[in-house]
């Protein structure tokens, strides 16, 4: 059941060592951030055996490992998603393997829709709790057996680190919003009257990813946080259609305040 976990990472054990504290998912546009920063070694997702591959443009697909201020930190150039036609147990799998080499906390990022009246294009939102429950959990069928059954999710985004985010952006000069993000099947974006129902049960972005990653991490013992960059306001609240190559390009044009931000924030973890 869980073999392509041991799999990739005996795959990856065979290119390095490396024990990453930290790992940061870089999301649609964003996956630029890690460049500049010395590698200490990357490995391409298509060379691991068993492990899931991204199809989608603006993912680069790969970990890149590197230090940073004494730290060992791991980032993941792209992930996969449901909509790709992964069973969703698998979109958790690199996760589970980065807990495997020993990784203790996990930042999420992701582009995302805005659903808040309040939200504009080019926001960055801390995500405060998440809305999943529209899409499958990626923990049914048999327990993976790093965590328990029937696993709490009152602190999925941990308070503490959401606080040192919060601090560490007003140090920056970089203003953050904060909510709950909702994570939808995809791939198509909502209709207007979905975003309506998701405002309405007190979403303040929808997205494709991140809410599944981050229970999955929770459940075998990692800490969660995440950021959204809000790339568009979601269907139905501006007259413009959504394009992803749009969400790709307000993702760029933010990628180097969110680097700063992550870079920041990976020396307090
Ligand atoms: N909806 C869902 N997913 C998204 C969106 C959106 O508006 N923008 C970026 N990812």
């Amino acid at each position: 059941m869980f073999e392509n976990i041991d799999k990739a990472y005996e795959y990856i054990r065979t290119v390095t060592d490396f024990k990453p504290e930290i790992a940061v998912t870089l999301g649609s546009g964003l996956g630029d951030v890690a460049d500049e920063i010395e590698e200490v070694c990357a490995i391409n997702y298509r060379d691991i055996p068993g492990f899931p591959v991204s199809t989608v443009a603006g993912h680069r697909g790969r970990f890149f490992f590197c230090r940073i201020n004494g730290k060992n930190a791991a980032f993941m150039q792209g992930r996969v998603h449901y909509y790709e036609g992964y069973p969703i147990k698998e979109t958790v799998l690199p996760l589970r393997v980065l807990h495997k080499m020993g990784c203790k906390t996990l930042m999420l990022t992701n582009a995302a829709g805005g659903v808040n009246f309040n939200f504009s294009a080019g926001d960055l939102m801390l995500i405060r709790d998440h809305i999943s429950c529209f899409v499958p959990s990626p923990l049914i069928g048999e327990n993976y057996p790093e965590g328990t059954r029937f696993p709490d999710m009152s602190n999925v985004y941990d308070t503490k680190l959401c606080d040192m985010i919060r601090s560490t952006a007003a140090e920056l000069g970089i203003s953050l919003k904060e909510g709950v993000y909702m994570q939808l099947s995809g791939p198509n974006y909502e209709t207007p009257a979905e975003v309506r129902m998701c405002r309405l049960l007190g979403a303040d972005a929808v997205g494709m990813s991140t809410a599944c990653e981050a229970m999955a991490a929770v459940h075998c013992g990692m800490k969660g946080c995440g950021a959204s960059c809000i790339t568009h306001l979601a269907a139905g609240m501006s007259i413009k259609p959504l394009s992803h190559d749009e969400v790709k390009e307000i993702a760029d044009i933010k990628a180097p305040q969110i680097k700063r931000l992550i870079l920041e924030c990976i020396k307090k973890f």
